[in-house]
């Protein structure tokens, strides 16, 4: 059964966070802003709980989550930090960091949240209400992006609702979020070696300069089912998508990027941090359009440009 009523939102305040504690602690799902993207969160020690977020998604249940901690400590009660995690955690955390890393066997999590997997990935975000709301409810929580699975990732309280409507129990509108796009995951292997599994805000280069001399150590492949979330289409807005277009054709919406307008911009100064900030908002705006397709204007490969062009390419595959 999926419930069609309008979802309930709260402010991000102390009485939004205390509604949306209630709901956690029995087995719920609340959408919260963290820094990067809206998640879809629920407790991660309940597998009624984890399999209500797999419901609202529409996940394939391959797809394992993203658990999120309110401190170093507590991510140590869920996987085995060797000395790079720990490096990685000083420098990133709070942050748009997420490790995947060895689950540890008595880790108190629903075997769904990793789908089968001996590793559990995890993050500690950075926003203010997510923060709460781990604090508030004592639990670490799983929580995918708060949109239908394939679909744009939500960066507002409204995209939320008209991706997931009334499939969430409770929305915490926290306005825009800052970065607007997912976290960077890494995979810290066993071998000691590791790997960029998705790009995001944290470059693999920043990532390199923390571990010093464990940059040799970084493969550029992922492994198999390391990342299997990395689905070809993903962030798919619903209409093709044509990437490094200079000019727009007839029946184009035409996203732009610094001197290249277009009808709406990512950034008009060039601004590489504003468009991933506004990234998923135009894909969003375009998908409304009444254009029957979407080019988008080059991007360049640099800095947080590679994590935008990652998501393109998976929006226009
Ligand atoms: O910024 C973010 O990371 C947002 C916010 C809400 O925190 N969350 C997010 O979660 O993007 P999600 O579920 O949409 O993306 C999870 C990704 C997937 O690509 C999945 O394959 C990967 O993390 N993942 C999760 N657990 C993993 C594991 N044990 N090994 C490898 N990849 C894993
Ligand atoms: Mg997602």
């Amino acid at each position: 059964m999926v419930a069609t009523k309008p979802p309930v939102r709260v402010r991000a305040d102390e009485s939004g966070i205390a509604a949306a504690a209630e709901v956690i602690a029995r087995g719920g799902t609340v959408a919260v802003p963290t820094e990067t993207v809206y998640g879809l969160a629920a407790r991660a020690d309940s597998a009624d709980a984890v399999a209500g977020i797999y419901r609202a998604k529409g996940r394939p249940d391959f797809n394992p989550l993203i658990v999120h901690v309110p401190d170093v400590a507590a991510a140590e009660q869920l996987a085995t930090f060797d000395a790079r995690a720990r490096l990685l955690a000083e420098a990133f955390w709070p942050g748009a960091l997420t490790m995947v890393l060895p689950r540890r066997g008595d880790a108190v999590l629903a075997a769904a949240v990793s789908a089968g997997l001996p590793t559990v990935a995890l993050r500690c975000p950075a926003h203010g209400a997510m923060q709460a709301l781990l604090r508030v409810t004592g639990l670490a929580l799983a929580a995918p992006s708060a949109n239908r699975s394939g679909g744009v990732s939500p960066t507002t309280a409204d995209h939320v609702a008209a991706s997931l409507g009334g499939r969430v129990d409770l929305i915490i509108d926290g306005g825009a979020t800052e970065q607007g796009l997912e976290s960077t995951i890494v995979g810290l292997r066993d071998d000691g070696t590791w790997a960029v599994l998705r790009p995001g805000p944290i470059t693999a280069d920043a990532i390199a300069r923390v571990l010093g001399d464990a940059v040799e150590a970084m493969t550029s492949d992922a492994r198999g089912i390391e990342a299997p979330g990395q689905l070809a289409s993903h962030y798919a807005p619903g209409k093709p998508v044509r990437l490094g277009a200079q000019v727009a054709e007839p029946g184009e919406f035409h996203i732009g990027f610094g001197a290249v307008a277009g009808d709406i911009s990512l950034s008009t100064s060039g601004d590489l941090a504003e468009a991933a900030a506004r990234l998923y908002a135009c894909l969003h705006a375009a998908a409304d359009a009444e254009d029957a397709r979407i080019a988008v204007a080059p991007i360049p490969e640099q800095g947080i440009g590679i994590a935008i062009n990652d998501r393109l390419r998976r929006a226009a595959a």
